[in-house]
């Protein structure tokens, strides 16, 4: 390994990966280990600093998580988060005992500047507080580097040894500067230089990857999805023809997708195995109207497929999926993995032979997916596609499904796709599509009565999908979307956009 390492220890934290991703963001390789990880491994791995992170325990609850008090004679410098902070003052000869007054949440603190890392920062600021317990004397050589209303150790120091401690999260966007916090611990105090780079991370991937399969074989569904797709060039990339992807076309993809899927993996050097099922799906799915029922049956139908080619190629030793760390945390600890597959696919398959899951993304979150997805040299329309739902377009043709409302939806949804583009809005529009409703009315096109049907918009704005707004996407985008929509798709005379928040409505209409 060519470049410096700081090492996030985790307490059980919940936001220890987005302290590592803080970390990796200021150009700093950082990876995540127990606080069980003997102290003999960590110092053979010369980190350039380590990162004590939260966790919900107290200190003084003999059971908590500890570490031994070696790690502070390693001479590396350390910073503590929260729990992390209350640790390193108990294990030094400090105090820790409940708070008079808790905080939580935005708190105003006032920073000695002097502290490196609060160098060239505003004195005062608010930061994201969590805590019952406080620090309430300091261990010898220590001193206060922060204080708020309530708490005379937001932050303390020593200097000399290189240990620092802060009482709040400076990793959560609500600490004003505190990325600017971690930076300066990064560069002021571990003297780190900033030497890791994505493409870094994909070599050390890559290395990783080929050590643990050997010469074994990986099978990976790929949706054309943006976690997939990185996932198997990433495969690739390390693995080449012992990767077989297969990608499960069920006519139910929007327009031209299923060939972009195809032509930006068929010349890599993997197994790409495609299979056309849309007749099948069409054939399921005929005459089923109810969402959830359209929703089951596409998931069934997917498993099945991918079980079949999966037989074609035999038994396999790894299974390679592509889930992300937000699918992690959804899925609570442990079994993330068929959370994912349910989520997108309906279910685990019952009949693939596999020893093992790998998921190579699963420390990334979704803009650090998709720069590796870049730096892998995928295309755009692949690195930047919005999310899209796993059973497709069939839940947004209203109703029953057929071949006919499928192709009129895909051609209206790649004018609207395509007039969003041409106005620059692609990347603040967080989803945008088109939904074909049930509802046919009265419209008048040249002299003559059309009974068509009412095609509505959706845009949407969102940081978590959970809530969405809808996006005020400007009268001429929308008036020019409309007019060729009308003009050029033929059964749709009416066209409404849909102005309702998530919640009370779905992003989805089904
Ligand atoms: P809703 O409609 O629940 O959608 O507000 C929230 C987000 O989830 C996507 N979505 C799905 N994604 N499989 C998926 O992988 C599904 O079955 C599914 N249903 C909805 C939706 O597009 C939005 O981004």
């Amino acid at each position: 390994m060519t470049h410096q390492l700081v090492i996030v220890l985790d307490f059980g934290g919940q936001y220890n990966q987005l302290i590592a991703r803080r970390v990796r963001d200021c150009g700093v390789y950082c990876e995540v280990l127990s606080y069980k990880t003997p102290i003999e491994e960590i110092k053979s791995r010369k980190p350039a600093g380590i990162i004590f992170t939260g966790g919900p325990n107290s200190v003084y609850d003999k059971t908590s998580p500890s570490i031994s008090a070696d790690i502070f004679s390693l001479g590396i410098p350390v910073l503590g988060i929260c729990y992390g902070t209350q640790l390193i003052a108990h294990l030094l000869g400090g105090t820790v005992s409940t708070a008079p007054t808790s905080e939580y949440g935005k708190t105003e603190t006032y920073y000695d500047c002097s502290c490196p890392l609060f160098e060239e920062l505003p004195p005062k600021g608010i930061s994201w507080m969590s805590h019952t317990d406080y620090i309430a004397s300091l261990p010898d050589g220590f001193v206060s580097a922060a204080h708020t209303e309530n708490c005379p150790t937001a932050a303390m120091q020593n200097k000399e040894r290189g240990i620092y401690g802060v009482q709040f999260h400076p990793e959560v966007l609500h600490t004003e500067n505190g990325v600017q916090m971690l930076h300066n611990f990064l560069y002021r105090v571990c003297g780190c230089t900033g030497d890791w780079t994505m493409k870094q991370y994909a070599e050390t991937a890559v290395e990783e990857i080929r050590q643990k399969v050997g010469g074994k074989k990986v099978l990976l569904a790929l949706s054309g999805g943006v976690d997939s797709s990185v996932a198997a060039a990433l495969l690739s990339r390390a693995v080449g023809s012992q990767l077989t992807c297969i990608f499960v076309d069920h006519g139910l993809m929007r327009k031209n997708e299923g060939d972009e899927v195809e032509n930006a993996f068929k010349d890599k050097e993997i197994t790409f195995v495609r299979v056309n099922a849309e007749q099948r799906f069409l054939d399921r799915l005929a005459g089923v109207s109810e969402p959830e029922s359209k929703r089951k049956i596409i998931g069934e139908e997917f498993i099945r497929v991918f079980e079949e080619e999966a037989k074609k190629i035999g038994a396999v030793d790894f299974l390679a999926q592509g889930t992300i760390y937000p699918d992690v945390i959804e899925s609570g600890a442990g079994d993330a993995a068929v959370i994912k597959s349910h989520h997108n696919v309906g279910g685990l398959p019952d009949h693939v032979d596999f020893k093992e899951i790998i998921e190579p993304l699963r420390m990334l979150f979704k803009d650090e997916v998709r720069r590796l997805g870049t730096e892998l040299g995928l295309p755009d329309y692949l690195v930047w596609r919005q999310p899209f739902p796993g059973p497709g377009l069939a839940i947004r043709v209203i109703g029953d499904i057929t071949k006919e409302k499928l192709e009129i939806l895909r051609d209206a949804d790649y004018i609207f796709r395509e007039e969003i583009a041409n106005a620059g809005l692609d990347r603040s529009i967080h989803q945008y599509f088109a939904v074909l409703t049930s509802m046919r009315s009265v419209g008048v096109m040249g002299d003559f009565r059309t009974y068509d049907y009412t095609l509505a918009l959706r845009g949407v704005t969102t940081t978590d999908f959970m809530t969405a707004d809808w996006a005020k996407i400007p009268y001429e985008v929308l008036e020019k979307v409309s007019s060729r929509i009308v003009n050029e798709v033929k059964s749709i005379n009416r066209i409404v956009y849909d102005i309702t928040t998530k919640p009370p409505a779905t992003i989805e209409w089904e």
